[in-house]
């Protein structure tokens, strides 16, 4: 059967050379596209490593501010704040989430005092805060009771506004939070405080390291998120996440994890036309990083690789832990 289109159109002319390969390039990763999250702990002078994060670190305030002046220096917009809690300061109420001295408080006044310039992301959720791990308060069966943790969830948001914080990031995935921090923040006056709601977060196994690196993993046990993150084959169901967090006053909205959901990051951007934003979560980095270790990927070419792919899917900015890392790529 004769190909009208071939030889006269050879797709491989513009890929000959360099110059041409770049002329028609698409889409670009940017030090804009980055925001690098942190794990911040109590105390001075601690740098405690993450097992199951090869190169990630806790660390403490001190030491947490070399590495904020490190991102501003390289053009990083935005910090995303993790705090490890001490198991004492972990309740069944979670009240530690809304002490205005708590860590994160802290961390933030300290970050936007000495750095104003530099974005800071606070997470809105419990886990860190619970006996049990999970992102809300419980009942007596260990159900996640999701108005009275909205309604905790909203003083938290307000401390950390407080505090100074320049965008909110509800990773609880309760139904109605988003509505009931846009109220609770704009009631006391806190118009400018940006919400990045986590509107599809899946109940995935890639968070596993991440509760290794904040210490909730052990808490957790083997109970699991599924009544409250969403259920990973779905997709449609994204879709009306992002609706409903959108009317309620979402800022920004955000897919996680990253790289097995691209194709509801490409459906988010198409349907809603929002900034998009999208999570390279603890696990990804773990499977990338451990490759590297082995001699099996090249960590460079197949971390930039894996953040275009995020762009060419629509996404308008991405948590990575390997933030640091390719903002200094980018700058050779
Ligand atoms: C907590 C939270 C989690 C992550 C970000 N915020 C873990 C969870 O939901 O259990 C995961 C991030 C990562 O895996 O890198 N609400």
């Amino acid at each position: 059967m004769k190909n009208y289109a071939f030889p006269q159109t050879r797709m491989r002319r513009m890929r000959k050379d360099d110059f041409s390969r770049r002329m028609m390039r698409e889409h670009v990763l940017t030090v804009n596209d980055l925001i690098y999250p942190v794990f911040v702990l109590d105390g001075e002078a601690r740098t405690e490593s993450v097992a199951s994060m090869p190169g990630v670190t806790r660390v403490s305030l001190d030491n947490l501010m070399p590495i904020a002046a490190q991102c501003v220096a390289l053009g990083i917009p935005a910090l995303a704040i993790f705090p490890v809690i001490d198991a004492g300061q972990k309740s069944l109420d979670a009240a530690e989430a809304y002490n205005p001295n708590g860590l994160v408080p802290r961390v933030v006044r300290a970050l936007k005092q000495a750095f104003p310039q530099l974005g800071i992301v606070t997470d809105i959720a419990l886990d860190p805060y619970t006996s049990h791990g999970q992102d809300g308060l419980i009942d007596g069966c260990g159900y996640v009771m999701n108005d009275e943790t909205v309604a905790v969830l909203v003083r938290q948001a307000q401390v950390h506004a407080a505090a100074g914080v320049d965008i909110v990031a509800p990773s609880d995935m309760m139904d109605g939070r988003v509505a009931a921090i846009r109220q609770g923040l704009d009631e006391q006056g806190f118009i400018h405080t940006r919400i990045l709601a986590y509107s599809a977060k899946y109940a995935s196994s890639f968070y596993g390291p991440f509760r290794d690196a904040v210490g909730s993993a052990g808490n957790l046990g083997v109970s699991s998120k599924e009544t409250y993150q969403m259920d990973p084959p779905n997709s449609d169901e994204a879709l009306r996440e992002v609706a409903m967090d959108l009317q309620e006053g979402a800022d920004m909205v955000m897919i996680k994890p990253g790289m097995p959901y691209l194709d509801i990051v490409r459906r988010v951007k198409d349907s809603f036309g929002v900034p998009t934003f999208v999570y390279q979560v603890s696990g990804e980095y773990a499977m990338l990083k451990a490759a590297a270790q082995n001699g099996w990927l090249d960590e460079k070419k197949c971390v930039l690789e894996s953040l275009v792919a995020f762009k060419r899917a629509g996404a308008d900015g991405i948590l990575t832990y390997f933030a640091l890392d390719v903002a200094v790529w980018l700058q050779s």
